[in-house]
């Protein structure tokens, strides 16, 4: 219909993607056979039949469980370059992209062939297509303080060989039980060094957490954020601040944060004034790409024209591009 080739059109900017979460099944298959590893599904049917999610967690272990098929460069180049092809078909023009260094050094993969893979496919999109992106490494907040800190001491060193990529820093994984003062230090030390901070936060945990990542980590992005609303004086602090919040709304749905996506608060906060964006944070898992979730809350929502536009603007205000660069894709 015709909302539908309206969102198809719009050219867009992507916040919240995780590469590793961008690994669909059937690649997921080729690179296991590739890397000699059994997987305790004997088919690409059944893998996708196991993503039935009741919550973050249960989503968690099956997303770790299956970056265990990621060895080589080129499987992190396949996966990226896989990903830049679903997002250009959707008029993806610029995309900032975590990367989880600590599942692939925990399982003895070398940080360097991480970075490596990720950005030969990020720079072939931008040389060949214009495709813009940034590589925001993010600390996992299930495991310390110290070990987010031994990873920045293991990418520091290629930071100089990634200057044109790799300027932001993220925090995800199991949010609840783990706080953002957890990380405090260590996101302090990434804020001297001149690295962009985002967290997520209100995903599933309280909107203290979302006032924590603004006041003790010093947010410049807040990465879902939903349950901010739990606060009606934090959405005056969201709105007064122009925060970004990278809502993902197919995520939302598939981890059980909302039980309906008419129940979703993104019309809401837009209305309001808070300065929300569309993600679709591990497409692989939940079911859709970016125009998967524009069309997602496009209908369940009832959103105009107007809203689908505004939602894009905001998006490329609150995106680390350059003035000029903001310019380009307005
Ligand atoms: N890692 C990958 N996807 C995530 C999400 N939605 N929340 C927290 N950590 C994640
Ligand atoms: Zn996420």
């Amino acid at each position: 219909d015709a909302m539908r080739s309206f969102i198809e059109g719009l050219p867009k900017t992507e916040l919240h993607l995780h590469i590793e979460g961008t690994l669909e099944p059937e690649l997921l298959f080729a690179l296991a056979q590739r890397n000699k590893i059994a997987l305790p599904y004997d088919s690409v049917e059944s893998l996708r039949a196991a993503y039935a999610f009741t919550d973050l967690q249960s989503f968690l272990d099956l997303y770790y469980a299956g970056a265990n098929v990621l060895r080589t460069e080129q499987d992190f180049y396949d996966m990226t370059a896989a990903y830049i092809a679903q997002a250009r078909a959707d008029q993806v023009r610029h995309a900032e992209i975590f990367f989880d260094p600590q599942t692939h050094t925990e399982r003895g993969i070398a940080i360097e062939v991480v970075f490596a893979g990720i950005a030969c496919a990020l720079r072939q999109a931008r040389d060949d297509h214009g495709f813009t992106s940034v590589m925001i490494m993010s600390f996992l907040r299930h495991l310390s303080e110290e070990d987010a800190f031994v990873t920045l001491e293991q990418a520091l060193p290629l930071r100089k060989d990634y200057a044109d990529l790799w300027t932001g820093i993220g925090l995800d994984s199991s949010e609840r039980g783990n706080p953002p003062e957890k990380f405090q230090r260590v996101f302090a030390r990434c804020r001297e060094l001149g690295f962009r901070v985002v967290a997520h936060a209100g995903e599933e945990g309280p909107a203290a957490y979302v006032s924590d990542a603004l006041d003790l980590l010093q947010v410049e992005r807040v990465d879902h954020g939903v349950c901010s609303e739990e606060d009606p004086a934090l959405i005056e602090r969201l709105i007064a601040l122009r925060m970004p919040l990278t809502v993902c709304p197919l995520s939302n749905l598939k981890l059980c944060v909302v039980d309906d996506m008419a129940q979703h608060n993104l019309a809401r906060l837009l209305r309001a004034g808070v300065a929300v964006t569309v993600n679709s944070d591990d497409p692989a898992y939940f079911g859709g790409y970016m125009n998967a979730n524009y069309l997602a809350v496009a209908s369940a929502l009832a959103l105009s024209r107007e809203e689908i536009v505004q939602l894009a603007r905001n998006g490329i205000a609150a995106s680390f591009i350059s003035v000029t660069g903001k310019k380009k894709l307005e």
